[in-house]
């Protein structure tokens, strides 16, 4: 049976996660595989408005599933939000004959796939776009999971636990800055898996004195003399809450922003594998003319959405986490 999808580009767009290899990888096998062809758009967004791509075949994505970063490299697309940047785009499409995207990244590049596509359809072109949910913030609506936040985790976990070696030995505080743009998720999870004296999240409105003033005081009254706080970037700068830790209770903490490290390394296990089924099922969307999809976790299952519902969907972030987090302290706020 002939496809009605013949060739395929495949991008990834915004900040890079560990993973987006293997999703690369999985796609362009996938399709290998369905006898569909493929190309690697270079830069993002960007690639596909000034033509900078890459053929590609099953062969050239071995070696990189356990890679970090991505051999396509990436960019966030200014241009790529207009209309005009749009056109350029679509020329590129009809120039090397694309008739399916896949796009590797967040919302931003959702946003930008389904435009590219609706502009399609209006200019009568047939072209059906995929996303793949990868961002170490683990913030898209539609997905409980996203590529890259576990290794993102386990990085950050690995710094603190180093950061927690000298903080004991010196019997000093840590206040700790992870990533996560305006969510929580990535502090919250590092917090609990490393025993955080407290954590800070954008999604809980910050009482300084009850969250954080008196849960290194609590701790300090059951014995501890050092403290682990984390922030999410999004609830304010370590360097401020610092700050406000020496005045207020005189310790002489320090500051740690773990910043882009949190961004690189070699992928999870559970990164590569979500990213070989999420490319998988890119691919079986397209080549089953199931257009304007992205493709999510839910419960662990893969299932694959229309692009614009999934597009206004909230998850729930998991509050229980916090309650669990203060409870295993020994600043636990029922203890006094
Ligand atoms: O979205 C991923 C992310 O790493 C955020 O956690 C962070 O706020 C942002 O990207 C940093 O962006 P940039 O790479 O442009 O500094």
């Amino acid at each position: 049976m002939e496809n009605q999808i013949h060739r395929i580009g495949v991008l990834t767009s915004g900040g890079d996660a560990p993973g987006m290899n293997a999703a690369v990888r999985a796609v362009v096998r996938s399709a290998s595989d369905c006898g569909i062809g493929c190309v690697g758009i270079r830069r993002g967004w960007n690639g596909l408005i000034t033509s900078d791509f890459v053929p590609l075949d099953a062969s050239s994505v071995s070696h990189i599933i356990d890679k970090g970063g991505t051999m396509l490299y990436t960019a966030r697309s200014e241009e790529f939000m207009t209309e005009e940047g749009r056109t350029k785009a679509l020329a590129t499409c009809k120039l090397l004959g694309l008739d399916g995207i896949v796009a590797i990244g967040g919302d931003g590049t959702f946003r930008g796939a389904l435009a590219l596509s609706r502009q399609a359809a209006a200019a009568g072109t047939a072209l059906s776009v995929v996303g793949i949910p990868a961002t170490i913030d683990n913030d898209i609506g539609c997905s409980h999971y996203t590529i890259g936040f576990d290794t993102a985790c386990n990085t950050a976990v690995a710094c603190i636990d180093k950061l927690r070696d000298t903080m004991q030995s010196h019997e000093r505080c840590s206040v700790v800055e992870v990533m996560g743009r305006h969510a929580g998720h990535l502090a919250l999870y590092v917090g609990l898996a490393v025993g955080a004296t407290a954590v800070l999240i954008p999604e809980r409105e910050v009482n300084f004195e009850s969250d954080i003033v008196e849960k290194i005081r609590q701790a300090r009254l059951a014995g501890t003399t050092h403290y682990m706080v984390v922030v999410a970037e999004g609830a304010g700068s370590a360097a401020d809450i610092g700050r406000r830790i020496h005045e207020e209770l005189g310790l002489d903490p320090r500051v740690t922003v773990l910043g882009h490290i949190q961004r690189g390394g070699s992928p999870s296990a559970r990164d590569r594998e979500t990213a070989s089924r999420m490319g998988y099922e890119a691919v079986m969307a397209l080549a089953s003319q199931r257009g304007n999809r992205i493709i999510a976790t839910q419960d662990g299952r893969i299932v694959d959405l229309d692009m614009e519902e999934a597009l206004q969907m909230k998850k729930p972030f998991p509050m229980e986490r916090y309650k669990i987090l203060e409870a295993l302290t020994l600043s636990g706020s029922r203890r006094s």
